[in-house]
Parts: structure tokens; C-alpha cells; sequence
């Protein structure tokens, strides 16, 4: 049985968290190997293709030097389905009572999206405190994550949602930024083309960053 991690821990590993889509099971294995090549081991595999689940199940047999996690938790039968592939954490685009709940009850770390100040007091309220800001580019950026800096002082975030190698240094620099999530390690076509090298190049630039 894999060790039971912490969402801290999740987001200590390393500066980004890539946000993969994968659409055929055949891609999982090589692209985890490839970002694990490059240094980077928590996978956010989202809940977003027929496929996701099969992905994140051969990913936690075949490739034991990574972390399996589901992206795009909207349920609390999202967050089982996700843990009984072998998910050791997931992430939520938004916050709900019920999915907090649920990965509570189910010891499954969650990074539960959040946008408002009264979606962080909802998740603060579930004892969440490690958050995932979503669409952080788009709802206000690093000039928000200062902001919130003051009334929420106690509260971590992983920015996701429009980040890119270009901006993403400029979140890491914040106290209360641990990570950033983003699909840029690993773009479509060079998840169609098998062009794993490139993956590996893209995540050792992200390990880079911090
Ligand atoms: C998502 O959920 O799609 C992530 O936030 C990734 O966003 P990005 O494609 O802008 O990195």
C-alpha cells in the first residue's frame, strides 16, 4: 500500500504540476516516465476523457516513481472512482461540501479549486488550506493572490489556469504560492507524436524554475 501523502507534500515536490489530458491509454505510462525523467512526479491526470481512469490506473502500477493524481474532481463519486484507480491525491476546479467531505472520509489528499474569497472561507471552513486557484490568470493573477495574502494569511495556493513558463516565476516568488499547475509540460501534440524527449525537456524547465 502506497504511503498516505498530505496536500503539502503534493505541492512541496515541485514547482508545477502538470495538468495532463490524455486520450489513449497507451500514452500514460511513456508520458509519466517522461516527466518523472525530467523530475517532476505529482501527475494531475484530469477526469476529462473516457480514458482518464484506465491512465491513472497504469500509471500507479507502471511507474511506482510517480505520483497518480486526479484533476477535475466534481463529485464525490469522481473522488472514489479516482482513489479506486490508484489516485493519491486530487484536484477539484471548484470547492463543494460534499467532494471536501468526501476526500476527507476516503484519505485522499484534495487541492480543492478555488476563485472568491468566500469559496476559500468554504474550504477553510471543511479544514481545507492548501487551495488551488482557478482560473488564476484569468481571475486576477499574482496582483489577487497578494490581495488575498491579508485577510487570508494561514491559507497556501497552487495557481492554474493560464500559466505558462513565462509567468509562472513571478507566482513562485509568493509567499503564499507553493506550486503552479499548468498544461504546458505536456501539449497535445507532443503528447500525439510520442515525443517524450520533449516532455522530459518541458519538465526539466519547470523543476528549473523554482
Ligand atoms: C485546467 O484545468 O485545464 C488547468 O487549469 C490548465 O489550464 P491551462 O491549460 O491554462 O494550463
Amino acid at each position: 500500500m502506497a504511503v498516505r501523502l498530505t496536500s503539502l507534500e503534493v505541492m512541496r515536490d515541485a514547482p508545477v504540476i502538470p495538468v495532463i489530458v490524455l486520450t489513449e491509454v497507451a500514452q500514460a505510462v511513456p508520458m509519466a516516465r517522461a516527466l518523472v525523467a525530467g523530475g517532476i512526479r505529482m501527475l494531475e491526470v484530469t477526469l476529462r476523457t473516457p480514458v482518464a481512469l484506465a491512465c491513472i490506473e497504469a500509471i500507479a502500477k507502471e511507474v511506482p516513481e510517480a505520483v497518480a493524481g486526479a484533476g477535475t474532481v466534481r463529485s464525490a463519486a469522481d473522488a472514489q472512482a479516482a482513489q479506486l484507480a490508484g489516485a493519491r491525491f486530487a484536484v477539484s476546479p471548484g470547492y463543494t461540501h460534499a467532494v471536501g467531505k468526501a476526500c476527507h472520509d476516503l484519505g485522499l489528499p484534495l487541492l480543492p479549486g478555488v476563485a472568491t474569497g468566500s469559496e476559500i472561507m468554504m474550504a477553510q471552513e471543511d479544514g481545507y488550506t492548501a487551495l488551488k486557484f482557478f482560473p488564476a490568470m484569468q481571475a486576477g493573477g499574482a496582483a489577487m493572490l497578494k490581495a488575498w495574502g491579508g485577510p487570508f494569511g494561514d491559507v497556501v495556493f497552487c495557481p492554474t489556469g493560464g500559466v505558462t513558463a513565462g509567468n509562472a516565476r513571478e507566482l513562485l516568488a509568493l509567499s503564499n504560492v507553493l506550486c503552479v499547475g499548468g498544461s504546458w509540460l505536456t501539449p497535445a501534440d507532443a503528447v500525439a507524436q510520442g515525443d517524450w524527449a520533449r516532455i522530459t525537456a518541458l519538465a526539466r524547465e519547470a523543476v528549473a524554475l523554482r
